[in-house]
């Protein structure tokens, strides 16, 4: 299992923290890492991307303006803003445009930096930040944001003086841009929990770091086995990162072995139909609420999904529909009667994870299911498809 995508773009993001060469290792195969390479270009840093590795070098002078066709073609670019705000003191970073999983403003990264000392604003279509100086403080998130925490605490590294971040999100992936700021001489204590307290340093210094594995990757495989009733083997990643997706499938009927370095998974009958509510880390992740759908479509029985995180991913309920899937949404919630059978489709997949549940429905589906739009699927999976294919699939990419 590579490194996870929603880990590696901001440790490479951090790397803006720290004048020199920064080595970032397991680095993903996927799209979004050679976007976020012309992103750190674009504000003055060399990237060289071989391999698994990305060497960035930090200039002393970098650029504060990330403009839109850089960070247009990728969302997470935004994540450049607390960095810029912590090594510069300004930043004028572009919104990327709408998304298709719901609407995600930024009033708390804003509000939070804010309470650094910057003043931020949003001009002609970029967020556009300023401060003399960074000074700590005591940062209360209105929600676990992941985004937020993430700019709040690359700010503070270098803010002067003590910031206590509360109802700080707690992904495994904070833990590993902590770890690395760490590594860089950053003084954190407490990622991994609701309470994050940073206190300033003068300077970072590079370092080199290893990607955490891809938790969303490896749920994304167990649920495969538990929607084509087979098995699947995953290393590279704690299992203990998907606890609460992993205990769902064992109530659907799976048998889980968790091993050192991930877990084995079988599915020996029809899964039982059980619900599932996303929630921020350590709950059961929004991006795995697509997989969750199509093993309600095919669980023996009635699910109720309830989407607390991003509202607009019920989207993907009606792709599954076009395979015959009995399913109905009521604004957080999606109700299915699973059926023992779906039939193929044309699917459209509307983002990274969507196109994922899409094959996975699409490979207990009669017939020939045709996903199109995969191309987002590139942005989050390395070697989706001849992973797949070695695990015995019948799948094909055509084109796109
Ligand atoms: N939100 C606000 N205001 C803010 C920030 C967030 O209202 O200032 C809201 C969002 O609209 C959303 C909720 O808070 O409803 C959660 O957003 P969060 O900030 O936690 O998400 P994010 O940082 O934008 C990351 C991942 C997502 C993942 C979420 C939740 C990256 C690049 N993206 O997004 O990953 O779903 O955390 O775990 O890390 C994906 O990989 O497909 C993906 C969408």
């Amino acid at each position: 299992m590579a490194g996870a995508k929603n880990s590696v773009l901001k440790l490479m993001a951090a790397a803006l923290l720290a004048e020199g060469t920064t080595v970032i290792t397991n680095c993903p195969a996927i799209l979004d890492v050679p976007l976020m390479a012309d992103v750190l270009i674009g504000l003055g840093c060399s990237v060289e991307l071989t391999g698994d590795r990305a060497t960035i070098t930090t200039p002393a002078e970098l650029s504060h303006e990330a403009d839109f066709p850089a960070v247009g073609r990728l969302r997470a670019s935004v994540c450049v803003l607390g960095p810029l705000m912590g090594r510069c003191h300004r930043a004028r970073v572009a919104l990327p445009g709408g998304d298709a999983i719901g609407s995600r403003p930024l009033d708390m990264h804003q509000s939070g930096l804010r309470a650094l000392g910057a003043t931020m604003s949003i001009e002609h279509g970029m967020v556009v930040g300023q401060a003399d100086q960074l000074r700590g403080a005591q940062i209360g998130l209105d929600f676990p944001s992941v985004g937020a925490t993430e700019n709040i605490l690359m700010a503070a590294v270098l803010a002067q003086g003590t910031t206590v971040i509360d109802n700080a999100a707690r992904e495994p992936e904070i833990i590993d841009l902590a770890a690395m700021l760490g590594q860089m001489g950053a003084k954190i204590v407490g990622a991994g929990s609701a309470t994050i307290t940073i206190e300033g340093v003068e300077a970072l210094h590079p370092t080199e770091h290893r990607t955490v594995g891809d938790r969303v990757v490896g749920g994304t495989w167990a649920f495969a086995a538990g929607v084509t009733r087979g098995s699947v083997v995953v290393h590279g990643i704690d299992a203990r990162h998907l606890a609460a997706p992993l205990e769902r499938l064992l109530q659907a009927g799976a048998a889980v072995d968790v091993l050192d370095d991930g877990f084995a998974i079988e599915m020996p009958r029809r899964p039982r139909a059980v619900d599932f509510i996303t929630m921020p880390y350590p709950g059961f992740p929004t991006d795995l609420q697509p997989m969750a759908l199509a093993l309600a479509a095919v669980a023996d029985g009635h699910s109720l999904i309830t989407e607390n995180v991003f509202e607009a991913r019920f989207r993907f309920v009606d792709e599954l529909i076009r395979m015959g899937a009995d399913a109905r949404t009521d604004g957080h919630h999606a109700s299915l009667r699973g059926r023992a059978n779906l039939s193929s489709a044309p699917v459209w997949s509307t983002d990274i994870r969507a196109g994922a549940g899409l094959v996975l429905a699409g490979l207990v589906a009669e017939g020939i299911t045709e996903v199109h739009e995969v191309g987002h699927i590139d942005r989050g999976y390395p070697r989706f498809v001849e992973d797949l294919q070695s695990l015995g699939a019948q799948i094909e990419r055509v084109a796109g």
